[in-house]
């Protein structure tokens, strides 16, 4: 499937960089003080229980065990003691253990937020060749899958590292107070620990990275496949698309199972080295309490530090997990926000005022980014043409030879690779997109509506439109009727792209919708092609109503709309090689004829 294996080009496969993480950190940096708050709090959650080995030892050795104390005495340093921790534990542990989670999380969904809002921001802003390029369902699975990836990063990274790594001091710290021998014999088999998480770290990484471009091409295409299920039902495809599924699928299983199989290596082995460190101290330091050399509190309190040792130390293998699957998301969200809008605003670009309609092309040239295979060279090659204000021009051609490449030049959909598209003098270039596109309209071949009402696809490109304006932009479409004899009229939903109205329906809700936008300009490709003669004569009707008064760009096979025109243009293999009026080229006997005849 060449739409597979565009997106898999589309988002390339770079190493995770370390200046995206510097990047992604400027997302949280408005919410430090929350990640403070959380990494303090952490800080306390786990460095307080730290505390328990050492009352332990002291009530087993300098308590229990010591002759020289009374039974009352040794009841009351047990209470006061053991008292204390519980109260410790009420009353500090507990609003900073919450402080904890409740502000890490708070840091990490509010970073979240702001970078997909401003990712779904940039996708909008993105030029027609990039949704050429990707797959839509690839676009979504970026901006809801892998941001919410970035999001671990935040509580993993950035709080339970630093608290860890305090912990690790503090244990440490206790750990030698007590006996630096023990202490080697608790921290023998850490070498070996983070030799076998480094080893796996990077494969780990990398089947990671393949899981989520699966996802993204899985569902770019099974989106494709439900938006298009009737053509599958047409042509009975159901089993092929079933069994491209099912390939999918099993492509995505066996990586997943893959990066099962690494983690799973990762935690055996790191698990069994943190099952036998303990084995090892009673082993090393009960030879020192049978020799004389640690008291039976010293042992146990080593014993149990090595709970809270080990503990940061799987997670700081973890922690590299979470680190390798969300820097692989923020990389190809980045990548995204990275990708430059080949449409932008030049500086100092003007705002187009007053518009007259004056269309110029001069020696247009054009390929698109990605040639097919069907059109590997340039479309248009040095098109030259004025249309003056107000006038109605057809474009007429074989399939294939470009028409529709012209007008999506005037909006500026592409730009022109060599020479200028001219609206009124100026080159488009130096127009805003913003303001040149308010000036254009367009009515194509397959209308898009969006779900919701009527009145909400009508409105959208005005949405303070009044009702008696939306009304007379119905009439002229000729809409009103159809609509009005809707059982909820104009707050009937249409369906998601519009489908519970028919073809000729949708055209004229978009030309009422044209209508409101007023545009100077307009552009009318295929408008009426898809129609039976019914809806396209009341469709052809609101267009020349429509085209009152504007600079018209014609895309059509009826004649009658083609005669009607000012001037017609023959476009023939990026050229236009012959232009005037219908009776003009039926005289001049050339390519018009050959196509009229
Ligand atoms: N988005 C696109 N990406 C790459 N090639 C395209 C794209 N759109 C059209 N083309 C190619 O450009 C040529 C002209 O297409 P088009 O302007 O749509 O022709 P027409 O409207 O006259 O039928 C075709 O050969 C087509 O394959
Ligand atoms: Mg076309």
């Amino acid at each position: 499937m060449t739409s597979t294996t565009q997106t898999e080009h589309s988002f390339s496969e770079q190493p995770a960089r370390f200046s995206n993480f510097i990047r992604f950190l400027a997302y949280v940096g408005p919410y430090k003080w929350d990640i403070v708050a959380a990494t303090l709090g952490g800080i306390v959650k786990f460095t307080l229980p730290l505390l328990v080995p050492q009352i332990t030892r002291y009530l087993l050795d300098g308590v229990f065990l010591n002759a020289a104390l009374t039974t009352e005495q040794k009841i009351s340093e047990l209470l006061l003691n053991v008292g204390g921790m519980i109260l410790a534990f009420v009353f500090i542990w507990s609003p900073f253990t919450y402080v904890r989670h409740y502000f890490a999380s708070r840091a990490s969904y509010h970073a979240v937020f702001d970078l997909r809002v401003e990712v779904y921001y940039r996708i909008l802003r993105m030029s027609a060749s990039f949704f050429d390029r990707n797959m839509s369902g690839a676009i979504v699975s970026r901006l809801i899958g892998d941001i919410e990836l970035a999001q671990n990063l935040v509580g993993s990274a950035l709080t339970d590292t630093w608290m860890d790594f305090i912990a690790l001091i503090a244990i440490i710290f206790f750990l030698l107070q007590i006996d630096p021998l023990v202490t080697l014999s608790a921290l023998v088999t850490f070498p070996l620990y983070l030799y076998f998480f480094r080893k796996s770290q990077q494969d780990i990484r990398v089947s990671s990275l393949r899981v989520q471009e699966e996802i993204a091409a899985m569902s770019g295409h099974v989106q494709e496949r439900i938006a298009g299920s009737r053509v599958v039902h047409a042509f009975t495809q159901e089993k092929t698309e079933e069994n491209m599924f099912l390939r999918d699928s099993q492509n995505l299983f066996s990586t997943t199972m893959w990066r099962a199989y690494l983690q799973s290596m990762n935690i055996t082995t790191t698990g069994v080295l943190t099952q036998i460190a303990p084995l090892i101290v009673l082993l090393y330091g009960g030879t020192r309490v049978i020799q004389g050399n640690l008291t039976v509190g010293e042992l146990v309190a080593v014993t149990m530090y090595l709970t809270p040792l080990y503990t940061p130390m799987q997670r700081f293998a973890q922690l590299n997990l979470v680190f390798a699957n969300s820097m692989a998301a923020v990389d190809r969200v980045f990548e995204i926000m990275d990708e430059k809008p080949e449409i932008r605003d030049r500086p100092g670009a003007s705002v187009l005022h007053d518009v007259v309609g004056a269309v110029e092309f001069k020696n247009v040239g054009f390929a698109y980014p990605q040639a097919t295979e069907a059109e590997p060279g340039p479309v248009l090659k040095g098109m030259n043409f004025i249309v003056q204000p107000g006038e109605r021009v057809a474009l007429v051609g074989p399939s294939g030879s470009g028409k529709s490449t012209v007008v999506s030049l005037i909006p500026r959909f592409y730009d022109a690779d060599s020479g200028m598209v001219l609206i009124d003098g100026q080159d488009v270039r130096d127009i805003t997109v913003n303001s040149l596109r308010r000036n254009v309209g367009m009515v194509l071949q397959n209308p898009i509506l969006f779900s919701g009402t009527i009145l909400d696809n009508i409105r959208y490109g005005k949405p303070d439109a009044s009702m008696s304006e939306v009304i007379d932009a119905c009439k002229a479409a000729n809409a009103y009727d159809f609509i009005t004899k809707l059982p909820k009229k104009f707050d009937s939903e249409v369906g998601e792209g519009g489908n519970f109205l028919s073809g000729g329906q949708k055209q004229r809700i978009t030309i009422a919708r044209a209508f409101l936008k007023n545009p100077k300009i307009l552009i009318l490709d295929e408008a009426t092609s898809a129609l039976d003669s019914v809806s396209e004569r009341l469709v052809q009707q609101a267009l020349e109503r429509l085209m009152q008064g504007r600079t018209t760009f014609i895309i059509a096979h009826r004649l009658s709309t083609i005669e009607n025109a000012d001037r017609i243009f023959v476009l023939e293999n990026g050229h236009i090689v012959e232009s005037g009026t219908h009776n003009e080229l039926l005289e001049h006997t050339g390519v018009y004829h050959k196509l009229y005849s």
